[in-house]
């Protein structure tokens, strides 16, 4: 791992808090990309102050060689290298592995990890009891934390990750299960019976074969579907510490076991502040569509204080640019839309809300662009995926980058429990009071 420089050449290296009578300096530390962050480890014993940072909006939680944003200039990198350059031939697994491990796989480790994928992607079958103990009304994001934890119950030899071979049989493990965990989520809340992986199909092909085919009848998916299913995961892969990710990172500082970290991380992913925007974009771009609200009139009622509704889709806590993955994601919109020969209101009314949000004051103030949520329900619901799936389908996703930061954690030597620190504002000098003198 590339470590970070402390301080750099244009820049100083330490940065000093005066407060009272006392200063004190602390080093700065400068990323590979040149972001810097003082390291205020000292801060409490030298002063007795800590900082408060309400959503951590100013505060790194550790260093980390994974994913790298630049939220003005609109940049996502995986491990240095652009997303963009994954859109030619989107391959899901191979970013998987670069994000966990680092680099690219040679072939011979691409070919050892898609075996190892391969030979996973059944679940035993006493877990298809536990879904059947959920009721068909069950949120499918409840069902999918519920089921990783309950893998690990099949895993426990997975629990303590003593070296890199048990790690890649347990990322593999967690990878390809999860995938069939959401198909048989798919089937359980629809009434359908369940599809089995089919060893011969590649990993997005395998599950749109579990979700879709029936026992009759073997769904196919074509080509290009394929190609933007893998494009989509891949786009969902990681993106440094977000609200679901230092989730598994608080979880897994613990020392809590891979699944359980994971199973943390989706219930993270269900916020609609969160993973669960692509649904409230689609419940919005409907709302419109039904009538009633023009997306005029919608733009005007996200723009009212208090009103409780937000442009959903739009707005990020680090890019104050246009998020490139919604960039890529609107051309692949455009492309499914064609290949399956579609026309979809709702993707006219995405256009029209857009086109209204970037040339208004209000967004235009405030750095509000569409993010990674605004166009892939779209493409989601364009493939047949049902709008309550399609966080489960952020989850997939996402799930690359859960393992990548677990690990990357789980190997640090100087890694601590995660205890942030409070300011107390309750009350002050009580006593206890018996019953009978209240
Ligand atoms: C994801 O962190 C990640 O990396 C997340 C993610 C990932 O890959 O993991 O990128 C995935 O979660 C994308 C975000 C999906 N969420 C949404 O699309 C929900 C709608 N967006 C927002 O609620 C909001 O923009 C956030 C939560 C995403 C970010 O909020 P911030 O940075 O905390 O901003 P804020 O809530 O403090 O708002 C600042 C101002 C406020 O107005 P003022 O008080 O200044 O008058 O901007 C306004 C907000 O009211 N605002 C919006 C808005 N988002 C912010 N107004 C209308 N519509 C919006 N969408």
């Amino acid at each position: 791992m590339e470590t970070s420089k402390s301080g750099s050449s244009s820049f100083p290296a330490t940065a000093s808090i005066t407060y009272a009578d006392k200063t004190v300096t602390y080093p700065v530390i400068t990323g590979t990309e040149g972001e810097r962050g003082i390291d205020i480890s000292r801060l409490r014993s030298d002063t007795g102050l800590i900082t408060v940072d309400q959503g951590y909006g100013n505060t790194g939680s550790c260093q980390s060689a994974i994913t790298y944003i630049d939220g003005d200039q609109g940049i996502l990198r995986y491990r240095g290298i652009p997303i963009e350059e994954f859109a030619g031939n989107p391959d899901f697994i191979e970013v998987a592995w670069l994000l966990i491990f680092g680099r690219l796989p040679t072939s011979t480790e691409s070919t050892r990890f898609r075996a190892r994928l391969t030979a996973n992607a059944h679940l035993h079958e006493a877990m298809k009891h536990t879904f059947e103990g959920f009721p068909a009304s069950a949120p499918p994001m409840a069902i999918m934390s519920a089921m990783i934890n309950t893998l690990g119950c099949f895993h426990p030899e997975m629990y303590l990750i003593k070296d890199e071979e048990i790690f890649e049989e347990a990322a593999a493990r967690l990878i390809s299960k999860i995938r069939t965990i959401a198909a048989f989520t798919y089937r359980r809340v629809n009434g359908l019976p369940y599809i089995y992986p089919n060893p011969k199909l590649r990993y997005c092909d395998n599950l749109l074969h579990m979700m879709f085919s029936m026992p009759y009848d073997q769904r196919v998916a074509d080509p290009e579907i394929s190609l933007a299913m893998n494009l989509i995961f891949i786009l969902h892969a990681d993106h440094e510490q977000n609200c679901s990710t230092s989730t598994v990172r608080m979880v897994g500082s613990s020392k809590a076991n891979l699944f359980a970290s994971c199973a943390a991380g989706v219930c993270a992913l269900w916020g609609p502040l969160h993973g669960g925007a692509n649904v409230e974009v689609l419940e919005m771009l409907g709302q419109i569509h039904q009538g009633g609200l023009t997306a005029e009139k919608y733009i005007e009622m996200a723009k009212q204080k208090g009103s409780g509704t937000r442009l959903m889709g739009f707005g990020h806590r680090v890019y104050k640019n246009y998020d490139p993955r919604a960039k890529m994601l609107q051309s692949v919109c455009e492309k499914v839309l064609k290949k399956l020969n579609l026309r979809d209101p709702l993707l006219d009314i995405a256009r029209k809300l857009e086109e209204l949000a970037l040339k208004d004051q209000y967004f235009i103030e405030r750095k509000l662009y569409p993010n990674v949520d605004f166009y892939s329900g779209l493409i989601m619901r364009a493939i047949g995926i049902p709008t309550n799936m399609f966080t489960v389908m952020f989850a997939i996703g996402r799930l690359p980058g859960w393992v990548a930061h677990w690990k990357e954690q789980h190997d640090d030597a100087n890694s601590k429990i995660a205890r942030p620190r409070q300011i107390y504002t309750g009350p002050v000098n009580k006593h206890y009071v018996p019953m009978d003198s209240r």
